[in-house]
């Protein structure tokens, strides 16, 4: 069975946030929100997986991570393997972070590899790819976002399998959100080079991520393209999360 069912995907990124205390009661709030047609998942920090599994526990949300290591053990200190993301109950992971990819120099290949690992062990993987504002501004960022997919994806994916995040690096946590416009036109050509190198069958889906608020949440889950949204900062607020949650469940009544 499918783990990504609804017709939208809303994931929080908690990032490197959140007290234990207060990563399960923000944990429960966003458990007890429910919208028909969406589906919810939450990446807490690794020391918080295991309060996030407990907060979570009968209820619909799945439990995610924000990377792994690309090998299953070893003398890699302070890693987490994928075998270990499973174990702990996981059902994602998200890869290729921009966060990742600049602070923590990630290139495509070891996105790559992380990515196969994650398969492996049965994780949905959620790949991010996003140009900078330099890129934006010269013009080239449809060949970056090219470029980051095809040597980042795995040989061999499908739709539930791995989804596919585009952040544009200048949109996250600065408030500054693309134009719809904007995001229509990436996410078609996302889903054309994913097209390219899917053998066939439906696509993955592609999620929106960068400054996603409680405000603009419904603009951008109604363009056709977007099939739910990566949410940083507004996912520390059960309000605005559970508001974003809710747009979904409204964009998904309509398609
Ligand atoms: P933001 O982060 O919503 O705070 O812009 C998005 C992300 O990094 O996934």
């Amino acid at each position: 069975m499918a783990l990504v069912k609804g017709t939208y995907l809303v994931l929080g990124n908690w990032k490197m946030h959140l007290t234990r205390d207060a990563a399960r009661h923000l944990a429960r709030r966003i458990a007890s929100a429910n919208a028909a047609g969406v589906d919810v998942g939450l990446a807490p920090a690794f020391v918080h997986i295991q309060s996030v599994r407990e907060a979570i526990a009968g209820s619909e949300v799945l439990l995610g991570a924000q990377t792994c290591h690309a090998q299953p053990e070893g003398a890699f200190t302070g890693e987490v393997s994928a075998p270990m993301l499973a174990d702990m109950g996981c059902a994602f992971v998200i890869l290729g972070h921009s966060e990742r990819r600049q602070m923590m120099h990630e290139s495509d290949a070891a996105v790559k590899a992380k990515a196969e690992a994650a398969l492996a062990q049965g994780l949905h993987v959620v790949l991010c790819v996003g140009e900078t504002l330099g890129q934006r501004e010269s013009g080239a960022y449809r060949e970056v976002i090219e470029g980051q997919l095809h040597a980042s994806l795995p040989d061999a994916f499908d739709r539930d399998r791995l989804t596919v995040s585009y952040e544009p690096i200048w949109a996250i946590g600065t408030g500054r959100t693309a134009s719809l416009d904007d995001i229509s036109a990436m996410h078609a050509h996302i889903g054309e080079v994913l097209a390219s190198r899917q053998g066939g069958g439906a696509l993955p889906r592609v999620l929106y991520g960068g400054s996603v608020k409680a405000n603009n949440a419904l603009d951008i889950l109604s363009l056709p393209v977007v099939d739910g949204v990566l949410v940083g900062g507004a996912s520390l607020d059960a309000d605005a999360f559970t508001t974003i949650i809710g747009a979904a469940g409204a964009s998904a009544q309509k398609r």
